[in-house]
């Protein structure tokens, strides 16, 4: 029994849970997955495993994602990198919606699939079905050898090593990692990017990993938050831009493994419905970062205010404006816009962990769900 207990302690390093010490990998795990993909002083990036395919990505119309849970927020925020970056329109769609539809694919689309486990049922029947119609397919996979990277045509791995938490946490950043590193790579192939705009982006890029160091620095102070808002039945995470699939990832998060209900919603849309929910029972968190949405996030965290909801603020270090406003604000590292997903997600990940642990929850088995759903 003892050296069973002193084992899993071993396997956890030190950490009480799975997830907590996947939550702390992220620096190493986003720094792995870029090993040997970005070349900064080039303004490069080289993806082996899709490279057969770059003459193909100058012509493509379109690029379809397809999903499910945490993966399909990781294709959201690809949704807005690869549109800004490479200029391709792109679709993300839920795996099972996708597969029962009779959408309409061509030989000249390409789908992404995402799949940390490779093994998700909707996700391995919504690629054959778009093999069949003769679409080009790419893999975005975290275990290797599994059954969607042998479907797919090409394929980069997360290498973000194996995660054990059910509630995905390294294999989420690691996916959005590698979407950064395909719409670049698409934009040079393109060429929607300038080698100016490239290297600058790749430099900053490099130095993520340290900053979701820094990030990760807001442990205590996020223990704190979550003690204060703990005994909460509801939840809402507002975002706009790609600080939107950010607050969907949050409040998954949060529903999966505390089981208080949590709604993810952009941050503009909640005068449309969420706003009525809104009094001094309810935790309203706000990715408030300074970026080209900063202004109208602050009018959305005044809407709450006035309506006495209790606001959590991520902002970016050093910010005044909107610290001054809320109850509690959580500070990450200031970066490039198409960044701000790996930094943002980080408190939360910690923020959902602690709630849960507090609540005395299993944290890394949280009822009725799995790691990997091989049913349909
Ligand atoms: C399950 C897991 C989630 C995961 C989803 C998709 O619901 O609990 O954490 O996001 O499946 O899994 P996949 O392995 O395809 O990314």
């Amino acid at each position: 029994q003892e050296l069973n207990m002193k084992l899993e302690m071993l396997e956890k390093g030190g950490f009480d849970h799975f997830m907590l010490k996947e939550i702390f990998e992220q620096p190493r795990s986003i720094l792995d997955c870029m090993r040997g993909r970005i070349y900064p002083e080039l303004g490069q990036v080289q993806l082996g495993g899709i490279k057969a395919f770059a003459d193909k990505l100058k012509n493509i119309d379109r690029i379809i994602i397809v999903a499910c849970g945490t993966s399909w927020h990781a294709g959201l925020v690809g949704e807005y990198l690869i549109e800004e970056y490479a200029r391709i329109p792109v679709e993300v769609e839920y795996a099972s919606e996708f597969r029962y539809r009779n959408p309409i694919i061509t030989e000249k689309d390409v789908v992404i699939a995402i799949s940390q486990s490779g093994e998700t049922a909707d996700t391995m029947a919504a690629i054959e079905m778009a093999k069949e119609k003769g679409a080009t397919i790419f893999g975005i996979c975290n275990v290797a050898g599994a059954s969607i990277p042998r479907l797919t045509h090409a394929g980069v791995y997360t290498h973000a090593g194996p995660e054990i938490g059910v509630a995905s946490t390294k294999a989420f950043t690691a996916q959005v990692t590698v979407l950064t590193l395909m719409a670049f790579y698409m934009a040079q192939q393109r060429g929607t990017i300038s080698d100016v705009k490239m290297r600058e982006l790749l430099t900053e890029l490099e130095t993520v990993p340290d900053k979701v160091q820094s990030a990760l620095a807001s442990n205590e102070l996020v223990k704190y938050i979550a003690g204060e808002i703990k005994d909460a039945s509801n939840c809402l995470f507002l975002g706009r831009g790609s600080g939107f699939p950010v607050a969907l990832e949050g409040a998954l998060k949060l529903k999966e493994i505390s089981y208080i209900h949590a709604e993810g919603y952009p941050a503009a849309e909640m005068k449309h419905g969420p706003i009525a929910l809104i009094d001094e029972q309810m935790p309203v968190v706000f990715i408030a970062t300074n970026n080209s949405s900063y202004e109208k996030v602050i009018s959305n965290i005044q809407e709450v205010k006035a309506r006495k909801g209790i606001v959590i603020a991520i902002v970016t270090e050093g910010d005044k404006k909107v610290k001054n406003m809320v109850d509690y604000s959580i500070e990450i590292p200031d970066t490039d816009e198409a960044f701000l997903p790996l930094l943002a997600t980080i408190p939360l990940q910690l923020l959902s962990y602690h709630i849960a642990v507090m609540r005395g929850c299993n944290v890394d088995q949280p009822r009725n769900l799995a790691k990997s759903v091989t049913v349909e």
